[in-house]
């Protein structure tokens, strides 16, 4: 199971500032990836809240993740707590955004998140959560040292 995570006012994608994130919904990237990766398992989790992101982030570790992508959203910038979340869980964790935050506000440069995640992918808008579930699903099999199909 990979656990897509979206962060505060994520959900309402399709219709805040479409300039910056897309007219696509979060329902529509969520489809997308369940019918790109028909056979991957994903739950989707959206809040915007600081203390349920933190809970859900937890609960993927005990459920045996296999990874989680993860938009913080503006949680990025400021949020020790969820940083000390995701260095706390043995799945990985991908940081998505869907802007590129270095290409804003000085503000968004820094990703308090960055250094306990995997990696990050930022501003190629919903392939990039594609390009982390691509990732994931295909950990086991560098693990295992399985050639690649
Ligand atoms: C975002 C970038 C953040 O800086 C911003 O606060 C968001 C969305 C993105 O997907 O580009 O809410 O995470």
């Amino acid at each position: 199971m990979i656990l897509i995570l979206n962060g505060p006012n994520l959900n309402l994608l399709g219709t805040r500032r479409s300039d910056l994130y897309g007219r696509e919904t979060l329902a529509s990237i969520v489809r997308m990836l369940k019918e790109r990766f028909a056979d991957t398992q994903f739950e989707s989790f959206q809040s915007n809240s600081e203390g349920a992101l933190i809970d859900r982030i937890h609960a993927a570790h005990y459920a045996g993740a296999q990874g989680v992508i993860f938009n913080p959203g503006a949680y990025t910038h400021t949020s020790v707590a969820l940083r000390d979340a995701i260095e706390a869980i043995t799945p990985p964790v991908v940081e998505v955004h869907l802007s590129n935050i270095y290409a804003r506000e000085s503000f968004r440069h820094h990703s308090l998140l960055a250094p306990v995640c995997v990696g990050q992918i930022t501003g190629l808008g919903p392939e990039g959560y594609v390009l982390a579930a691509s990732y994931l699903t295909r950990i086991p099999l560098h693990v295992t040292g399985e050639p690649d199909a």
